[in-house]
């Protein structure tokens, strides 16, 4: 049985910060199997974990879409073949996970089989897991993408403002137009000062059915690594953003 964690939210609110740190949490803790899946275009997961990357999954699709010579061209396999067999390419292989950058999404005019092929692919790669996170970009563009994977854990990021409470508010809106079904739905308010939410926030909170998992505090720890270009994982185990976000993890889940 696989885990499926997905973290969303407004752009900058610290989603690919909390998925690192949700990975970094699951493996130290040897929790089982992970899967990172960078599912925002621009590719910055692999910097949090301090990981590289060579390929994303829209490279394989552009590679595969513009492939002359037919089948000799791709080792004597099919296309359909040949596109299941470089997503194990384009995954990052580490000793505690593995990672998957989605990369670039289909543009207009983009082969629907392959993209069903690789979507396929991507989502029976994820099976062989216990854990999948996936770090969306802003919105849940990816999320919708998705045919068959099920998220179990949806955590909607916000920063401490009525504008970002609002954007968590539309995305728990959109679950419900999603294909994707999603097991549990929370709000995490990130980067907040002092250890209460003006009544206001509290007031949009409550408003929006969004149930508040719990407040990461601003912490200057993760200024520190950012301004030096460190992955998010060396921040140090006492930090008081790590313990608020596995405190959160502890509450809402019982496998975490
Ligand atoms: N708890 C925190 N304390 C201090 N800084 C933080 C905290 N969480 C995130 N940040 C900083 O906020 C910035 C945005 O974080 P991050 O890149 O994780 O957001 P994001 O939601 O993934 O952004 P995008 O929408 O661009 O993908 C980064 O510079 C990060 O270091
Ligand atoms: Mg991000």
């Amino acid at each position: 049985m696989t885990t499926t964690i997905a973290v969303a939210g407004k752009g900058g609110t610290g989603k690919t910060t909390i998925s690192a740190l949700v990975i970094d949490y699951l493996t130290r803790n040897k929790k089982g199997t992970v899967l990172a899946i960078d599912a925002d275009p621009s590719t910055n997961l692999n910097l949090a974990l301090g990981v590289p990357l060579y390929d994303t999954v829209g490279d394989v699709r552009e590679e595969t879409a513009t492939a002359v010579g037919g089948s000799s061209a791709l080792g004597g396999m099919s296309k359909w073949d040949y596109l299941d067999y470089r997503i194990s390419d384009a995954l990052v292989e580490e000793t505690a996970f593995d990672l998957l950058a989605m990369g670039r999404p289909e543009g207009p005019g983009c082969y629907c089989a392959a993209n069903n092929i690789l979507r396929n692919s991507v989502d029976r790669l994820s099976d062989a897991y216990d854990y999948v996170v996936i770090d969306n970009e802003a919105g849940l563009e990816h999320l919708s993408r998705r045919t068959t994977q099920d998220v179990d854990l949806l955590l909607i990021v916000s920063d401490p403002t009525l504008r970002g409470i609002v954007a968590a508010g539309r995305v728990a809106e959109l679950i419900d137009e999603l294909k994707t079904d999603v097991g549990a739905a929370y709000l995490i308010v990130n980067r907040v000062n002092g250890h209460i939410l003006p009544e206001p926030l509290m007031v949009a909170i409550e408003q929006h059915g969004l149930k508040l998992a719990g407040l990461i505090p601003a912490d200057p720890a993760v200024n520190e690594l950012d301004a030096l270009g460190e992955p998010i994982v060396k921040l140090p185990q006492d930090a008081a953003s790590r313990r608020s976000l596995e405190a959160i993890l502890a509450s809402v889940n019982g496998n975490l």
